[in-house]
């Protein structure tokens, strides 16, 4: 804790060795009133939660599994806002920490040479028209050789150490930086808005500004990524012109 040179956020720590997901229990305290910045964190998790309902392979002790609790007074449809802000907070906090510089994939994996090594899933408890709580879980690859990542995964995902020549990181540090660099942006957004946080997402993603091919159950489109909108749109410009919104896929 004394490492954590934050104000709010895991100035509340809840902290458990093995759990079957973070982001249950978040949802659970998320529920009893626990206050903004709350966090809960985990050596290991055995149901760790991906996006899309995929798994998140993270049984291995050598990452860090964290879901924060914010409680912005926002409208719903912002939520997805804090999801591109945690991918900013995550790849500069990474940066801050080990000096490696991972890029941004649409939505919110954390690349680095092109192999994920972080992953954020962002969920929220909401009224019709008032967010309750938004909750950031975020999975840090830290430590990991490359045989604690199962086989279909080898190809496609790394840890901060695999990139770094093997040599291990501190993973309070990891953590600690993630945490400062998110109090940072978030307390950015809620005093002047998303703007800054869209501009520096744009800057660290590699996803915009080229050409993409964007695959979702419903379809694929392909064509030039032009940028995110406002509510973290991607919008894909097709070869006739026309602009597709995209709103859930994955990026090849
Ligand atoms: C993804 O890229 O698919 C998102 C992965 C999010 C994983 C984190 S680990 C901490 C928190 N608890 C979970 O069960 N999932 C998130």
């Amino acid at each position: 804790k004394a490492r954590l040179h934050t104000k709010t956020l895991g100035q509340k720590l809840v902290y458990k060795e093995e759990v079957s997901s973070t982001q249950e229990e978040a949802h659970k305290l998320a529920g009893k009133n626990e206050p903004d910045g709350t966090v809960v964190a985990a050596d290991k998790q055995f149901q760790g939660k991906g996006r899309l309902d995929r798994p998140w392979v993270s049984a291995s002790g050598t990452g860090l599994w964290f879901s924060i609790i914010l409680r912005p007074d926002i409208r719903p449809q912002y939520a997805p806002q804090l999801t591109l802000l945690a991918a900013v907070a995550v790849t500069e906090g990474i940066t801050n920490a080990s000096g490696l510089h991972p890029r941004i994939k649409w939505p919110n994996d954390i690349l680095l040479n092109g192999k994920k090594t972080a992953g954020i899933l962002t969920e929220m408890q909401s009224d019709p028209d008032r967010v309750q709580a938004v909750i950031i879980g975020i999975g840090l690859n830290i430590n990991h050789k490359i045989d604690d990542f199962p086989p279909e995964l080898q190809s496609k995902a790394t840890s901060l150490a695999l990139e770094n020549k093997g040599t291990a990181f501190h993973r309070a540090d990891i953590t600690a930086s993630v945490l400062r660099s998110l109090e940072y942006w978030y307390e950015m957004y809620l005093t002047d808005g998303f703007g800054a946080v869209r501009r520096r997402w744009e800057e660290l993603a590699d996803t915009v500004g080229g050409h993409v091919r964007a695959v979702s159950r419903l379809k694929t489109v392909e064509g030039y990524a032009e940028g995110i909108t406002d509510d973290g749109v991607l919008l894909i410009k097709q070869e006739d012109g026309t602009i597709e919104k995209i709103y859930s896929a994955d990026i090849d």
